[in-house]
């Protein structure tokens, strides 16, 4: 076992490298520590916050439904989830109207997974080398990285890996015994890497031919993010699966693994979450819904994104390997470790997450002031300038 972190990490199972800010307030993409010093968020919470940290809207509608039915059991109809399922159902293609809603990102994987099994009777699950899809069992088997892994095994077995983009791969993995194809359309925890067209449309076709079904993993890519609604939109591929969290209810729990009536009926079993779809995330959910759809996020973070990439992309290219993503989801791979740029980020007010040791993450709040981006950008180009 390796020793305990050297400073208290309250809540968490996850070892930081440096002792974590201490943050106490947020609007928007800025945040402030107790002694009134501002950073700006280009890091959005790892997703949570494409509507910023506490959206008046959201705020709003959270008060008024605490104070009617802060919860209620999932064995009674309340109007606000059957809003709620309306407004986000509406935004889907019209076969993918039916819905489980959950709490967590790896809940709605986690969900995805058990669907695909029971409907199809067959037990293998097809993920991407790289892919993250979180961390309870059945997400954490589909999850690829070794040290998120290590020390939890064994696994749950049927699993298989295949390098992202690689359609022979994907091709030869999907035979009459695959239940589930589960694939991020793009990978954001692995390094920011965006599928290929030919990869995903592999994946529907090979899937539809042998029986299988096409989940994708849209908890950090969906509500606008990758600069469409849902990233699949980009491609014109339809899944069965689609697994979504972070963003939608503006920053309360919530997950959602969305497919299709084909798939429920064949589903003879039974999933239930207690706190899933309670009327407060519901509630907050019908408020990020409309402000991401009236104040069109998506649009907002495909023209914001693509001027980001096209500044980052005159980096010096012996720091940077390479600038990837789609809408507001942008990694920057360097040629060494990302931590030190982010250290030295943070001292000038500008915080960013890495995906993985080399890869720096920008995933700001879609309602980032374009001053605010560009100040990052601005500061990206200098730590990384004089690396
Ligand atoms: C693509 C993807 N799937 C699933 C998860 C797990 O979500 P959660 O941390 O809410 O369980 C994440 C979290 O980063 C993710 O990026």
């Amino acid at each position: 076992m390796s020793d305990p972190a050297p400073f208290p990490a309250s809540h968490s199972f996850v070892q930081p490298a440096r002792p974590p800010l201490t943050l106490v307030r947020g609007e928007g993409a800025s945040l402030w520590d107790a002694g009134g010093r501002r950073f700006v968020d280009l890091g959005a919470s790892h997703g949570v916050g494409n509507l910023g940290v506490s959206h008046p809207e959201v705020v709003r509608a959270v008060q008024r439904q605490a104070a009617e039915l802060l919860f209620l059991g999932s064995g009674y109809d309340v109007p606000v989830r059957t809003e709620f399922l309306a407004r986000l159902t509406a935004l889907l293609p019209s076969g993918l109207d039916r819905v489980f809603l959950s709490n967590s990102g790896t809940e709605a994987v986690e969900a995805a997974i058990k669907f695909a099994r029971a409907a199809t009777g067959r037990p293998k699950v097809v993920a991407a080398m790289r892919g993250f899809h979180g961390r309870t069992y059945g997400a954490l088997s589909a999850t690829w990285r070794k040290e998120f892994r290590e020390g939890f095994e064994p696994l749950v077995p049927g699993f298989v890996h295949v390098p992202f983009n690689d359609v022979a791969a994907l091709r030869e993995a999907i035979d009459e015994t695959t239940a589930l194809v589960l694939l991020e359309p793009v990978q954001g925890e692995g390094g920011v890497h965006v599928a290929d067209r030919e990869f995903l449309e592999e994946a529907r076709r090979r899937t539809q031919a042998k029986g299988a079904l096409l989940a994708f993993d849209e908890v950090q890519t969906g509500l606008g993010r990758t600069g469409r609604l849902f990233a699949f939109e980009r491609w014109g591929i339809e899944p069965d699966l689609l697994t979504l969290a972070k963003s939608l209810a503006g920053g309360v729990p919530i997950g959602a693994t969305v497919t299709t009536a084909d798939v429920q009926r064949r589903f003879h079993s039974t999933h239930h979450s207690t706190f899933g779809g309670s009327p407060l995330a519901c509630a907050a959910g019908v408020a990020a819904l409309e402000v991401t759809v009236r104040d069109r996020l998506a649009d907002r973070a495909e023209r914001l994104g693509t001027q980001a990439r096209d500044r980052l992309a005159r980096l010096p290219p012996e720091k940077v390997r390479e600038v990837r993503g789609l809408g507001l989801l942008i990694g920057i791979e360097l040629r060494e470790r990302a931590a030190p740029y982010l250290a030295r980020l943070e001292e000038k007010g500008f915080l960013a997450i890495s995906a993985g040791p080399t890869v720096l993450r920008l995933i700001p709040p879609l309602v980032i002031p374009e001053e605010d981006l560009s100040a990052g950008l601005a500061a990206i180009e200098e730590v990384i300038g004089r690396g």
